[in-house]
């Protein structure tokens, strides 16, 4: 495990159809208006309750299982939510991770909303790249994508992200058919003109009104498809296994495209990912039906070679893999919003 995301609140300014429905018709995926989707149930609202502030691990917390992870062979740290910028001076935590002992990287994944008030003090702290999560590039469409009016935001966060010399900026579009596929070639064309990497997702079962319907779901191939219908596109040869894009040249530039098929190309075999949510479990997939504690060890008193223990336990305990599309898959508890990505 080289990898360990870290979501440091569970609260998101955002309202995405794929991870928190605001509305019934959002919820829907907009399903009765223009899609002739075979299930026809509506699917209630169910909006995941905040953990209160106590029961979120501190900054220190935070810092001393990424340490330990660390120690225990963990390269890469990502910073995600719910909306990491929510979370009060994450400036402070990004500048203590920057300074722990073996950590390569360290990234943040963000609705960008927020992103043009925090970028200086974030990049003075040692952040080097940003993901943003971009979804459409018009403003009906982007209000309809993310339940808020903050399209001109985002992009401004991009450029900023750029200007102040993060590397590399990317963008994540989940793509939902009827949604947003009809602006992929618009979205690498914006991702091109910016010098940004932009990144594909197939839309996964983690919405909080567990809307999810395999026809929503665009296939990586079908992504393909369409882009190479518009674009040269040369694959670019993978060194690490763990990568979940599979990612190529476009037009002979520079410029890159990658697509993140975990629905129909599952890549669990290579999975290097462990996360930690704000309330301080460990989940060992993004799909796991259960957690487990790290905060009841940390705040009982436990010394790091127990809780070094304990991640190793918890890692040789990792799934093989996640059950999308087999009859007796289970949708976690817990939504995208919890986990992080
Ligand atoms: N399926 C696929 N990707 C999702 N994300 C959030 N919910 C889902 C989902 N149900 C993405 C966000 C963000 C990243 C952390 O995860 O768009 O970019
Ligand atoms: Fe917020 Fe990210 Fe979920 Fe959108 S996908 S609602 S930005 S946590």
């Amino acid at each position: 495990m080289r990898d360990l995301r870290v979501s440091v609140t569970d609260r998101c300014n955002f309202r995405c159809v794929y991870c928190l429905p605001e509305t019934d018709q959002a919820a829907n995926f907009y399903r009765s208006k223009f899609d002739p989707l075979k299930n026809p149930t509506p699917i209630k609202l169910a909006l995941p309750p905040s953990q209160p502030k106590s029961q979120i691990l501190t900054f220190e917390e935070i810092e001393r299982v990424v340490r330990i992870a660390a120690e225990l062979g963990v390269e890469k740290v990502r910073l995600t939510g719910g909306e990491p910028l929510l979370r009060q001076n994450i400036e402070l935590l990004v500048g203590k991770l920057a300074s722990v002992p073996g950590l390569k990287d360290l990234a943040m994944t963000s609705n960008g909303f927020l992103f043009n008030r925090k970028a200086q003090a974030l990049r003075d702290a040692g952040l080097t790249r940003m993901s943003f999560s971009l979804d459409s590039l018009d403003e009906a469409n982007f209000k309809k994508m993310t339940g808020r009016e903050g399209l001109n935001e985002v992009i401004r966060s991009i450029r900023l992200a750029k200007q102040l010399g993060m590397n590399p900026v990317k963008i994540n579009a989940v793509v939902i058919r009827g949604l947003n596929d009809h602006e992929l070639v618009a979205l690498v064309r914006f991702a091109m003109a910016e010098g940004v990497q932009m990144r594909f997702i197939e839309f996964m079962p983690l919405d909080s009104s567990r809307g999810w319907l395999r026809e929503l779901v665009v296939s990586g191939r079908e992504i393909l498809e369409q882009l190479s219908n518009h674009f040269t596109l040369e694959p670019v040869v993978s060194t690490q296994p763990s990568e979940t894009a599979r990612r190529w040249k476009v037009n002979g530039t520079e410029s890159e495209v990658g697509i993140i098929a975990p629905v129909t190309e599952a890549f669990c075999g290579h999975c290097n990912r462990l996360r930690l949510t704000a309330d301080g479990k460990i989940r060992t997939c993004l799909f796991s039906l259960g957690e487990h504690d790290l905060r009841g060890l940390i705040r009982g008193g436990a010394d790091d070679a127990t809780i070094q223990r304990r991640l190793r336990e918890i890692v040789w305990g990792k799934e093989d893999r996640h059950h999308i599309g087999e009859s007796e898959f289970e949708q976690p508890e817990r939504t995208m919003s919890c986990i992080g990505g």
